[in-house]
């Protein structure tokens, strides 16, 4: 008896699930340059609504990105991390609020090949606007958390604008 009890128990054992990993937490900071003007923007109009010129919330624009990310402010003196693709939307009717939808794709350093999805609200005019991470995938996967910008600079007259983001991201350390 004592012994079928053994075996059982040694079974139950056995079929738990593997631990093959445990969460941890990054803290990614980089620089976000967004360029419309000149000759090669990274940053470009792709619609408007018929009443998005007249409005002072720019609402209904929508705009896409492959902005470089940076280690630090300068956009040529600073090591190129990645890009951040994607989309933001004017979606404020009455305060300029962006809908941020952008992937942080990294091509360099320990997180050259992964990424991480990042959906928000962003009030630009706001000292530090706080944004979701959705996903990730790389050594981002399973990635949820959030990430705080804060204008660095911004050219009012064309619009160029350096924005530092720190991205808290939960994730999976793989051993
Ligand atoms: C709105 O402004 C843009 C950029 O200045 C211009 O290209 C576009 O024709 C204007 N659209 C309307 C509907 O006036
Ligand atoms: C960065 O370099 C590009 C191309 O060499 C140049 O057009 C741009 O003005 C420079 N930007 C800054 C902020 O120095
Ligand atoms: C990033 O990874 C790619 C693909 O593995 C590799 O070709 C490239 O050299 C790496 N870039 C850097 C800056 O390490």
């Amino acid at each position: 008896m004592a012994s079928a009890a053994l075996l059982v128990l040694l079974a139950l054992a056995t079929m738990q699930p593997q631990t093959t990993s445990s969460q941890k937490e990054t803290h990614l900071k980089v620089y976000w340059h967004d360029v419309g003007s000149g000759p090669d923007p990274t940053s470009v109009p792709v619609a408007r609504a018929a009443t998005t010129n007249t409005s002072k919330a720019a609402f209904g624009l929508v705009i896409v990105i492959d902005d470089p990310l940076t280690d630090g402010p300068g956009l040529n003196s600073s090591r190129l991390m990645g890009r951040a693709q994607g989309t933001y939307i004017a979606a404020g009717k009455d305060q300029l609020a962006l809908l941020m939808l952008m992937n942080f794709v990294f091509t360099a350093g320990k997180y050259n090949g992964s990424s991480v999805a990042i959906m928000g609200r962003n009030a630009v005019f706001t000292e530090v606007r706080e944004m979701a991470v959705v996903g990730g995938t790389g050594v981002f996967r399973w990635a949820r958390g959030y990430a705080q910008a804060r204008t660095h600079t911004l050219d009012l007259k064309t619009g160029d604008a350096t924005v530092e983001y720190n991205v808290f991201v939960m994730h999976l350390s793989r051993p």
